[in-house]
């Protein structure tokens, strides 16, 4: 590699990991798996050691330039800030609008109206305004709690201070960005001015919004649009672009592009008409948002964890470029899985430098019939780590790539599990690679948030022999006096850092069953279970009940993937051991639910037959917004059955147990009453 391509690919590596560590640290959202993560950092790190006159002033392993400021004030939103889920193909647009004809049991020809406006690159914002004056404003953050910019927004020209006629509580939601132009001055300026020079517009808007002086905000030209709102005091109107209107009236910049489409054809058409528009809009932008236009209709939707089901990205394709595949490295992840990663010789996709790309799996080799050596064609879609989509050598003439059967970390024997495509690692906790990352993870800031144990201290605790399981680091105060004096370590560090850890005796359940690091369960489903479960003695108990599917499966947002991983991780002695070594030193609390409390919160509802008005995943939502459980099948402990037409056998267990059977219009009037 030449030096202006090292400089180059430096500046973008700094870029992607900064942006990761903010996704991961600041919003609890990682894009990509530890192991590409950590792919990112080597690869940076090797490419300084080969140019060490390119280091640069925020590169990633200086450890400055991750995030502007966390130490902006937190704050919880009213309603959470939700994410969309995204689509690229047509035909996911499709399935988009059946699936909410299904949610709400519409016919499947019935019109579905929706709004398709683009999907603005920039970071979203809740303005809050009550009694019609700005009093709080906040970024996204993790969707739950965001961070407090008030000062910062009241700089920005778009955004309207007082507004006449509005609702006495409203809370309008948007995008801050800056414009293409924009961007490029002030990278001009901060180029003169020696200051720090952004990637994209995107991160301009983030590292200005984030300030703690709002000065310098004022100084950078941000701008608004608005797209939504969170908590109102009263409705906003009937329908979306309705809704969208009255902000336009209130005062807020909404989208020229935003428009109401009566037919999927119509969406489609619209999201053609934007993305040829693309290049000329004056922001990024990387796709278009479709919503459900009746207000009823997304209220009834709901969300599943943290997206609508009213709502949809549309994501512009993905850009493409051919080059060689060099090599194949196995990277073992947190989870022990074996990731092949594909070395390239670099080439430039979209204005980025792309030398790594992920090859997900084993099948996925196969598939692509990759050998080493092989011309490919490579795609990056907006940030999304680049993969291979197609083999241009496709031949039989030479031997087929062999994935490893062994652990390159730790040499265990390597394994794909019955129906899995990933190969797995058996070697659990022995498992170098496994163990510094599972207990990475259990540290880390979505799970037990321990201040000042980083990757480094466990690497090195991990080497004097104290650290084998997380267990072992709620026994570190052994080795306090061993510690203190060695490189780096003053009593005071040591100290510090022993009471970080002793805070965290007695913390949050559901963080800590995020840290367990169970395979699929993610921070919000780790609190969809604490919802359900309370403790994790009692989702223990439930995973290695005998109705252990049904059970798990009942809580909202858990599946049977997620419940097999759960019974999975419990059914093995090695785990349960563990984790009652665990649960003995850190005592998590019980969950503490953010849901409704109601007569119904903690009852258990099981739904049964037919029901007409609304779909079994309607009505689960419902009972889970009434702080109820659903379960699957009629038990004693089910405190009450919703049977329509056609309920057979649980109808009879409920008359043979004596829980109340209610029928779907009583349900109706239960869910309209609370
Ligand atoms: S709707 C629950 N509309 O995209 C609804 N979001 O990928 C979520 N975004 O967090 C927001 N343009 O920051 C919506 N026209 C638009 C948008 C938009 C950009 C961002 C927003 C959101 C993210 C989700």
């Amino acid at each position: 590699m030449n030096e202006a391509d090292a400089a180059n690919r430096l500046m973008r590596l700094a870029k992607a990991i900064a942006r990761h560590n903010r996704l991961y640290h600041d919003q609890d959202a990682p894009a990509i798996s530890d192991a590409d993560y950590d792919a990112l950092v080597r690869e940076n790190a090797a490419l300084e050691a080969d140019f060490p006159h390119l280091v640069r002033a925020n590169s990633p392993s200086r450890g400055v330039g991750a995030t502007p400021s966390s130490s902006l004030a937190k704050v919880p939103h009213a309603r959470p800030m939700l994410s969309l889920e995204n689509a690229f193909a047509p035909e996911e647009v499709a399935e988009f609008v059946a699936r909410v004809r299904r949610f709400l049991s519409l016919a499947p020809d019935a019109d579905v109206a929706l709004t398709a406006e683009p999907k603005i690159d920039g970071l979203s914002c809740s303005l809050r305004f009550v009694q019609g004056e700005l009093v709080f404003a906040a970024t996204r953050g993790d969707g739950q709690i965001g961070e407090d910019v008030t000062a910062n927004v009241r700089t920005i020209p778009d955004i309207p201070q007082s507004l006449a006629g509005a609702p006495a509580v409203l809370e309008v939601r948007g995008e801050v960005y800056m414009a293409k132009v924009d961007f490029a001055a002030l990278n001009e300026r901060q180029l003169v001015c020696g200051g720090k020079i952004f990637a994209n517009p995107r991160n301009a808007a983030a590292g200005s919004l984030r300030q703690k002086d709002p000065g310098v905000t004022a100084a950078r030209p941000l701008r608004f649009l608005a797209h939504g709102w969170g908590e109102v005091s009263e409705p906003v109107a009937d329908t979306q672009s309705q809704a969208m209107a009255r902000l336009a009236a209130l005062g807020f910049p909404v989208s020229a592009l935003l428009i109401r489409v009566g037919t999927l054809d119509d969406a489609l058409a619209h999201y053609a008409a934007i993305e040829h528009a693309r290049a000329d809009l004056p922001f990024d932008i990387d796709g278009v948002v479709y919503k459900v236009d009746r207000l009823d209709w997304q209220d009834r939707l709901g969300q599943v964890a943290r997206a609508p089901r009213w709502g949809l990205a549309h994501k512009f394709p993905a850009e493409r470029a051919e080059t060689t595949l060099e090599a194949i490295d196995i990277q073992v992840g947190r989870t022990g899985k074996l990731t092949p990663v594909g070395r390239l010789i670099p080439v430039g996709v979209g204005g980025v430098i792309v030398a790594n790309v992920t090859l997900h799996n084993r099948d996925e080799i196969v598939r692509l019939g990759l050998r080493i050596g092989d011309r490919v064609r490579i795609q990056r879609a907006g940030d999304v780590i680049p993969q291979v989509v197609e083999n241009l050598t496709r031949d039989d003439l030479r031997a087929p790539y062999a994935f490893p059967d062994h652990c390159p970390e730790c040499g265990s024997e390597a394994v794909g599990e019955e129906g899995e495509v990933d190969v797995r690692c058996t070697g659990g906790l022995i498992c170098p690679a496994q163990r510094i990352e599972r207990l990475k993870h259990f540290v880390s800031r979505g799970a037990m948030d321990i201040d000042g144990l980083g990757e480094k201290s466990i690497v090195e605790f991990a080497g004097y022999g104290w650290l084998d399981s997380p267990a072992d680091i709620f026994r570190l105060k052994k080795h306090r006096d061993e510690l203190v004096g060695r490189e780096g370590w003053q009593a005071k560090s040591v100290d510090n850092l022993l009471a970080a850890i002793d805070a965290r005796i007695g913390f949050d359940p559901a963080r800590f069953l995020f840290g367990l690091g169970i395979r699929h369960v993610g921070a919000v489903t780790a609190k969809d279970l604490m919802r359900a479960f309370g403790t994790i003695e009692a989702l223990q108990a439930a995973a290695i009940g005998d109705d252990a599917q049904a059970e798990l499966s009942a809580v909202e947002g858990v599946g049977p993937v997620v419940a097999e991983a759960l019974t999975d991780f419990f059914h093995e002695p090695h785990n349960r051991d563990a984790l009652a070594d665990l649960l003995g030193l850190a005592r998590p609390a019980a969950f503490v639910s953010t849901a409704r409390t109601t007569e119904w919160t903690g009852k258990t509802i099981v739904f049964t037959g037919t029901l007409e008005r609304m779909s079994r995943d309607e009505a689960k939502a419902q009972a889970e917004r009434l702080g109820a459980r659903t379960a699957g099948s009629v038990s004693a402990k089910t405190d009450l059955v919703v049977a329509g037409p056609g309920a057979g056998s649980k109808l009879k267990k409920a008359a043979e147990l004596g829980v109340h059977v209610i029928d779907e219009a009583a349900w109706e009037a239960i869910v309209a009453a609370s």
